[in-house]
């Protein structure tokens, strides 16, 4: 799909299938909405009516556990209907195509879908094809992209370092099947600025060469994290491949985890993130990912926030309509 098929006619987004395309100041108006959000997770819910008449249907086709409850969790916050399809118990095992469940849903008033695929283009393809009041976010599209999760990355680092820019950022891990840093590291964090990104990879975990342009890349996490401002961790995606060089569970994390030691040469105030779900004593020591320098657990709270952000942005529109 062209990156303009994700807006409206007027300019405005309509769909959030990647974060490319995005200006800074949608990326930086989107954040400051999740922000608004964040000061208000902690109050009883419900917190808003903003999506009140709206029907958001989450279909999730691969494992989730963050990313599907704080998309439930933002739409009703937003007072909007929720569904959730299973789709290991939906007619999909009965041999019924995408289109047709979609469809099925659009008959049933859905109006947002937030989908997750292990297929490149599922996103792309069903918004082309639903009516043109209905949006579709992406929650997570194969290894290409994962834009909710990129802001929520972003919002993170915001909150702790002020600022992208002038920042040097690690992406340590299996980069080459990592949806969360293409769209961490080549959308939202270099379109705010960042541009000391580095990939950190045994060679096996390396993506292609045309991918990544203008990160540094380094097969060495003590040399790729010196003096680093953030350290994201990410987690071997064995689901994604087949063949495996690299080495396993503890050679793994006696060459590439995250240990007190190794984090030692990253700046004394660098933070850890990690988007999850993570291996403890695989990527990371279980004592680097609950110390005192870890956000991950932050990280989970912004993303209801951000998604609460992105669903008021998208279906402003529709929500305008309903409450006519
Ligand atoms: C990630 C994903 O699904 O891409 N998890 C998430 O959404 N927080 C990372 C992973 O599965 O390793």
């Amino acid at each position: 799909m062209a990156l303009t098929q994700q807006r409206r006619a007027d300019g405005s987004l309509r769909h959030l299938l990647t974060l490319e395309g995005l200006t800074r100041d949608e990326i930086e108006s989107l954040l400051e909405r999740a922000q608004h959000h964040v000061r208000r997770l902690g109050e009883p819910a419900p917190h808003s009516s903003a999506l009140a008449g709206v029907t958001v249907a989450n279909m999730f086709t691969e494992p989730s556990t963050r990313t599907r409850v704080s998309f439930e969790l933002a739409a009703k916050r937003l007072g909007a209907d929720v569904v959730n399809l299973e789709v290991q118990l939906s007619s999909r095992v009965k041999g019924e195509s995408m289109l047709d469940t979609v469809f099925t849903l659009e008959a049933l008033h859905v109006d947002v879908f937030v989908l997750r695929d292990a297929e490149q283009g599922v996103p792309a393809m069903v918004a082309s094809h639903v009516a043109p009041h209905v949006s579709v976010l992406s929650a997570g599209e194969a290894h290409v992209s994962h834009p909710t999760q990129g802001l929520l990355d972003a919002l993170t680092v915001l909150q702790h370092k002020k600022r992208c820019d002038g920042l040097a950022i690690a992406i340590v891990g299996d980069i080459r099947h990592s949806r969360v840093a293409r769209s961490a590291a080549c959308h939202a964090l270099r379109t705010l600025g960042t541009t000391d990104i580095r990939i950190v990879a045994p060679e096996a975990l390396m993506p292609d060469p045309a991918e990544f342009e203008g990160c540094a890349r380094s097969t060495s996490i003590e040399t790729g994290i010196e003096g680093a401002d953030v350290v994201m961790m990410l987690r071997i995606q064995k689901e994604r491949f087949a063949n495996t060089t690299i080495p396993a569970g503890d050679d793994y994390f006696r060459e590439f985890g995250l240990t007190a030691a190794r984090l030692a040469k990253a700046r004394p105030d660098a933070i850890v993130m990690h988007p999850q779900p993570m291996n403890r004593g695989v990527e990371i020591d279980g004592a680097v990912a609950d110390g005192p320098r870890s956000v991950i657990r932050q990280q989970v709270t912004n993303g209801v926030a951000v998604r609460m952000a992105a669903l008021e942005i998208l279906a402003a529109p529709l929500a305008a309509r309903k409450a006519r």
